[in-house]
């Protein structure tokens, strides 16, 4: 059985230098877009309540809420991603990067669409109904210039791996790159943005971009970063290439969940939700094979908040994508479609889950690449301010977005929805400010695992970062 196994061999200082470098950069300018993004995402959440806050046009809700998206989306978790990704790939393949130049000129590009993107909707350019694609297409060309230039260089650092095997995380991140290409492309090709077509290139491409970049990606550091921090191998190696390929099979068709009761087919409509049951199969499976990992070591898991944020993602992909399944059902789409409920979910799935997972990777490797640790107190105002913020925000959309889709399906009067919503929105403020508390503090425990000057990492966690072998 695959395993991961430390190796006393270390690659060239420079490489390693460069390596290094590359993840801080990386997960610095996410953080910093994490910061931004959920800033706005806070301010959002008050106009709930007060609709006349912040009036002004380049304040509008309209504009601000496609900036907090996309910027999660592709400043946050698609960069933070990434920078793991190399990490983990050159560290498992026992390799160099394939080239840091072209890491530094991904990095560029990636920044550069996320800021002119940010700055074309503030001043109204937006491709309206496209969601999660509202940046006017040039932009997303550039974006699609880092996806294609991240590809070439992640696909090129596994190929020049000194181990015989590729380890389950590169198939996953691999995939994930290669996979954002080709649904990048067919999100812009113009003879795909009419009429019907566009109604499910749009489902085909909201739904992919999360569940064919971020959820691969996500996984594929779950695989490296779990064996790692329990010096145990995965519990089942081939339970993990079922659920890549089961993923493969199963995520791409279910889009069209999100137009259920449109002028859609009928039988699209309905194999979307009879593949988003099949789903289940390659969710259950990747956590039951991460849960088995961890089981019996439950101490071990007390005493690190890495392993700590880990369970909470893995915990978060589980009931997430269960919930989704369950949300792609005709009859329980009659009640939340279009509520706050489907709000709670992609918080539940984006950050209970991706989020938690990239605070995880990045507490459980960056010491190991920086030498650098954060400190106690940081680690735990960050995770329990992250945990209990977002428990608050996904159960009070819940709740309350089931009501509102229950008034809206009794035929109450729109108003009464939006009376019966306000405390729902005002707790969804409190665990809103909550969660954007955490992330200033992450962004404190980053500065000293990266630039500043963190605690050293305990010895026995150096033999740790040598790079390792999945045989
Ligand atoms: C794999 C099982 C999953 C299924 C079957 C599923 C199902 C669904 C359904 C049916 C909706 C539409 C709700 C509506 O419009 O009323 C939805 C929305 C959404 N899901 Fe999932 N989901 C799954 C996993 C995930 C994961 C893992 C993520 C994130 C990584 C995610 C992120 C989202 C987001 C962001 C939306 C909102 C889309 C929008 O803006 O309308 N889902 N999901
Ligand atoms: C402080 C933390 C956050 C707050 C307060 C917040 C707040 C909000 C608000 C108010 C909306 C608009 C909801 C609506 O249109 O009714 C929203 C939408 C959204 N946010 Fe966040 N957010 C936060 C963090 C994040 C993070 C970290 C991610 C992703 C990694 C994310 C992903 C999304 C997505 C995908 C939507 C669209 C939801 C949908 O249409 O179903 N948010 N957020």
């Amino acid at each position: 059985m695959p395993q991961v196994t430390a190796l006393p061999s270390a690659p060239p200082e420079r490489d390693e230098r460069m390596l290094v470098a590359v993840f801080c950069a990386y997960t610095a300018t996410a953080t910093l877009w994490l910061l931004f993004a959920t800033a706005i995402g806070v301010l959002l959440a008050y106009k709930f309540g007060a609709p006349d806050f912040a009036p002004g046009a380049w304040l509008t809700f309209g504009r601000l809420r496609p900036i907090h998206t996309n910027a999660t989306f592709y400043g946050w978790a698609s960069l933070a991603l990434v920078g793991l990704a190399y990490y983990v790939a050159a560290r498992s393949c026992r390799t160099r990067l394939y080239s840091a130049k072209l890491a530094w000129i991904g990095l560029a590009l990636f920044n550069i669409a996320a800021v002119a993107g940010t700055i074309a909707l503030d001043l109204g350019f937006n491709d309206g109904n496209l969601e999660y694609r509202e940046w006017p297409w040039p932009i997303r060309l550039i974006f699609l210039a880092a996806l294609l230039v991240t590809a070439w260089n992640l696909i090129g650092t596994v190929a020049r791996r000194t181990t015989h095997d590729i380890y389950l995380s590169n198939w996953y991140t691999v995939g994930g790159v290669l996979w954002t290409c080709i649904i990048a492309i067919v999100a812009i090709l113009p003879w795909y943005q009419h009429g019907l077509g566009q109604v499910s290139v749009s489902g085909f491409y909201m739904h992919n971009a999360v569940g064919m970049w971020f959820t691969p990606l996500a996984l594929g550091i779950f695989y490296y970063a779990l064996p790692k921090l329990l010096s145990r191998p995965i519990y089942s190696y081939a339970l993990g290439v079922f659920a890549f390929w089961t993923n493969l099979v199963f995520y791409p068709i279910i889009g069209s969940h999100h137009f259920l009761f449109t002028p859609l087919p009928w039988w699209l409509q309905t194999t979307a939700i009879v593949f988003s049951v099949a789903m289940l199969v390659p969710v259950w499976g990747g956590s039951a094979n991460f849960l088995l990992t961890m089981r019996g070591r439950m101490r071990t898991m007390a005493h690190s908040y890495a392993l700590m944020f880990i369970f909470v993602g893995v915990v978060g992909y589980l009931v997430g994508s269960t919930q989704g399944t369950f949300e792609a059902f005709r009859s329980l789409q009659e009640v939340w479609h279009l509520t706050n409920f489907t709000v709670g979910h992609s918080h539940l799935t984006m950050y209970g889950f991706v989020t938690f997972a990239i605070w995880g990777g990045v507490y459980a490797l960056l010491p190991l690449a920086t030498h650098k640790e954060p400190s106690q107190v940081g680690l735990t105002l960050h995770f329990w301010m992250a945990v209990v913020g977002s428990f608050i925000y996904v159960i009070s959309l819940s709740v309350g977005g089931t009501i509102q889709g229950l008034d809206w399906l009794h035929g109450a009067p729109f108003i009464q929805s939006v009376i019966d919503m306000q405390s729902y929105w005002v707790w969804r403020g409190v665990g809103g400010s909550l969660m954007l508390l955490s992330h200033v503090v992450f962004a404190w425990n980053v500065w000293r695992m990266t630039y500043g000057s963190g605690a050293p990492i305990e010895p026995d966690r150096r033999a740790a970062a040598a790079p390792e072998s999945p045989e």
